[in-house]
């Protein structure tokens, strides 16, 4: 299928409702009911944890960016602080492109130093500055290509051999392309962000986040810290954000 009809079809398929719905219903329910006991853990439970719009929008995320699992959060902040839980530990260092969204330096610098996790930044415009600056403590590379505010491109595909040779997570915030223009998990990253709230919301109405990966253990990974920390996408907000994809193209 093309880019524009997954845009609008994937997530919204009519004969998984019951009633045939050509557009996502929004389940606002918290908590669902179950027939028997042994049934409690089968389907949705509770919303925190999964949702059905939610889950549309994240099957839609997915499509999009070619990639077997995706997760919404409550803004690209969110996900990032989410991600960077989830894959990082006292101790650990990541490189990033020194030209990154100024709130995602905010968290590095302080929210994550506080935790003991050191950040450096590197132009990564030349992979030779990205080497230099990988040290033993090196967990995660992050990257936007190009970056918010100067437009600053890095080759991601060679950025992410390097990253394959020295076991290192590669993460890409692929707002500001959208999946419409650019799919890094194709050119060998592990993880996508993005902030919902510019290009897939698209209407300027809704603030989220997404976490978009093929890799099943950071995917599991991430399921836990998403419900365990709690900072989930709403339904109206899913349901907002694949209204917006409709039309990303
Ligand atoms: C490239 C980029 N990544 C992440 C974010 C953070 O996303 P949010 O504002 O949804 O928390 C922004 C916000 O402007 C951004 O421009």
């Amino acid at each position: 299928m093309k880019f524009e009809t997954d845009a609008i079809h994937v997530g919204e398929e009519p004969e998984r409702t019951k009633h045939g719905d050509v557009v996502s219903p929004v389940h606002l329910s918290t908590t669902f009911a179950k027939s028997t006991i042994d049934k409690m853990d089968e389907g949705f439970v509770y919303t925190r944890t999964s949702n059905p719009t939610r889950d549309n929008l994240e099957r839609k995320l997915a499509s999009l960016e070619g990639a077997e699992y995706a997760l919404a959060f409550s803004s690209g902040s969110a996900a990032q602080t989410s991600l960077l839980l989830a894959l990082l530990q006292e101790g650990d260092h990541v490189v990033a492109f020194d030209d990154l969204y100024g709130g995602t330096k905010r968290i590095f610098r302080q929210v994550l130093a506080e935790f003991g996790v050191e950040s450096s930044y590197v132009d990564a415009t030349d992979i030779d500055d990205v080497k230099e600056e990988l040290r033993d403590e090196t967990a995660l590379v992050w990257l936007e290509s190009p970056t918010n505010p100067l437009m600053k491109l890095a080759d991601i595909s060679a950025i992410a051999d390097l990253c394959r040779e020295r076991n290192l997570v590669l993460v890409v915030d692929n707002t500001f392309m959208s999946p419409y223009f650019q799919r890094p998990l194709k050119l060998g990253a592990d993880v996508v962000l993005h902030s919902t709230t510019k290009y897939l919301g698209g209407h300027s109405d809704s603030l989220g986040g997404a976490l978009v990966t093929d890799d099943k253990e950071i995917y599991e990974k991430l399921a836990f810290i998403q419900n365990a920390v709690g900072a989930v996408l709403s339904p109206f907000d899913s349901w907002l954000v694949m209204r917006g994809i409709k039309t990303l193209a």
